[in-house]
């Protein structure tokens, strides 16, 4: 690539790169240079997997319940209200779905590292419900002896029922969406739970000491000033959970806060210099407290907490996919589940995987996904990733990496790149820029991979799995 081509990755040289490096992020979306695979190869692509796919390390298992109690309106993964009646014929279609596809012989083949139920809100189940969903994958799939179990659930409808019939049934990690503690932003937002109610919450959760504790927040929201920002990171470090997640709010075009923004109901959002700054004051805060930085977005403060789902994922670990809008890797492939619920109900009943699609990965996917879990955990070993044809990233992106260590984004020591903390807030657009080095590798002409569906449209695909 020459150094125009690379220009639109380069960093704006300026006092604080963490403000001023750059003037937007840019989405890095998992199924990035995947191609979508012919519908018509569908089904014979995935009974050949079903059969016959080896992985060469354990696996992942991801669940998705795709049910809300209401629209927070902050939030992109929304999809349908929780009844009692739909989330339990979900429940039947979702045990079904795992138990059909456990007589296959592949799922069975390799252990299990860390299951993860993800929503939606899956803690708007009944116990009962939770209790079926968990021993049904205990059951039917072969769950390493340190299997790390997560259950991602929000405040409110979270009872101690459920939550003791989840620990029973092996749930290890529990991850609880707080997002606020301040009440008028939480109130805003759409989350129900006061201040009061949240703190007591995590803390009886925490408090069991039977599970790895983690919460989320996120910082950008209206109304949330720095010093309701900085109250709510004193919050979190008092509490004492074994992990937390920091997001900077995404304002995503259709969700309910992005719409009201637009007709002037709310004030704009903070901007990104705001939320480079609030990031900033979220390192530094956990930093202070002996908190470990185990990825751009996720803190650790005990051992308890390993965060293996999340990490693995990163990596481009095997995942098996079940419940409507659940995302899955198998190999070079990747598959969504019928996010729609009339299509899923109908293919389970039918006795098929309810896939909406899949796609395909070229030769370049094992370097792509080394460069994605290297940046998110900060540090990138650039001779540790091959290229086809004993290719060097190393030489490939020396203009590229100079240019952002002499703007404050990296540190290099010999062939190993670490993100600065302004290199960890805009390492999305560091992980575009590698992409497009690499794309600039003709993955075709490289043996054994064939240039799949080149001009089959693109097939909607939405990521279900936490980034
Ligand atoms: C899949 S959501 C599930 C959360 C859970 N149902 C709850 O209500 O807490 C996981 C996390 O994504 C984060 N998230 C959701 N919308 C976001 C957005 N627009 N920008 C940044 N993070 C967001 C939130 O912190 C949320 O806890
Ligand atoms: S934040 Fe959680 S409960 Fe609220 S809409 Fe998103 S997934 Fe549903």
């Amino acid at each position: 690539m020459t150094a125009a081509d690379l220009a639109p990755y380069f960093a704006r040289i300026g006092d604080d790169p963490l403000r001023d490096a750059f003037t937007a992020r840019r989405a890095v979306l998992p199924w990035r240079h995947k191609r979508p695979l012919a519908e018509d190869a569908v089904p014979a692509t995935w009974a050949r997997l079903m059969s016959s796919h080896r992985s060469p390390n354990k696996r992942l298992v991801y669940i998705h319940v795709p049910f809300c109690a209401n629209h927070c309106l902050f939030c992109g993964f929304y999809r349908n209200a929780y009844t009692p009646g739909s989330a339990a014929s979900y429940v039947d279609l979702l045990v079904e779905e795992i138990e059909h596809e456990a007589a296959a012989p592949v799922p069975g083949n390799q252990e299990i590292e860390a299951v993860y139920l993800g929503g939606g809100t899956p803690s708007a189940l009944s116990a009962k419900e939770l209790s079926r969903i968990l021993r049904t994958v205990k059951r039917s799939l072969p769950l390493a002896p340190d299997c790390e179990i997560t259950l991602e659930g929000r405040i409110i409808h979270f009872d101690p029922e459920k939550i003791d019939a989840s620990l029973e049934a092996g749930v290890n990690r529990i991850s609880i969406g707080v997002q606020s503690f301040d009440t008028a932003v939480r109130r805003r937002q759409g989350r129900r739970a006061g201040k009061e109610e949240a703190i007591g919450f995590v803390g009886a959760i925490r408090d069991r000491n039977r599970a790895a504790v983690v919460i989320d927040l996120l910082y950008g929201l209206p109304g949330q000033s720095d010093r309701i920002w900085s109250e709510d990171l004193r919050i979190a470090a008092d509490i004492a959970p074994d992990g937390v997640d920091l997001y900077g709010l995404n304002l995503i075009p259709g969700t309910p806060l992005q719409q009201a923004i637009g007709a002037g109901k709310f004030p704009a959002a903070a901007t990104l210099k705001d939320i480079g700054a609030m990031y900033r004051a979220g390192v530094e805060f956990l930093a202070a407290k002996g908190w470990a930085q185990i990825s751009n977005s996720h803190w650790a403060r005990t051992p308890r907490e390993r965060n293996v789902y999340n990490l693995r994922i990163k990596e481009g670990a095997d995942c098996l996919a079940y419940g409507s809008g659940a995302g899955g890797t198998l190999g070079r492939y990747s598959y969504s589940v019928a996010a729609d619920l009339d299509t899923y109900r109908d293919a389970v009943t039918a006795g098929k995987k309810p896939l909406d699609g899949m796609r395909v990965s070229n030769s370049l996917q094992p370097a792509r996904n080394a460069i994605t879990a290297g940046l998110e955990v900060g540090r990138l070993d650039l001779e540790r990733i091959a290229l086809p044809h004993g290719d060097t990233l190393a030489a490939r992106v020396a203009p590229l990496i100079e240019q952002w260590r002499a703007a404050g984004l990296v540190l290099v020591a010999g062939h190993v790149v670490s993100l600065t903390t302004a290199g960890r807030f805009w390492y999305s657009n560091l992980i575009s820029a590698f992409d497009s080095i690499l794309s600039e590798i003709d993955p075709g002409a490289v043996p054994g991979v064939s240039a799949d569906a080149n001009h089959i449209p693109e097939l909607h695909q939405r990521a279900s799995q936490p980034s």
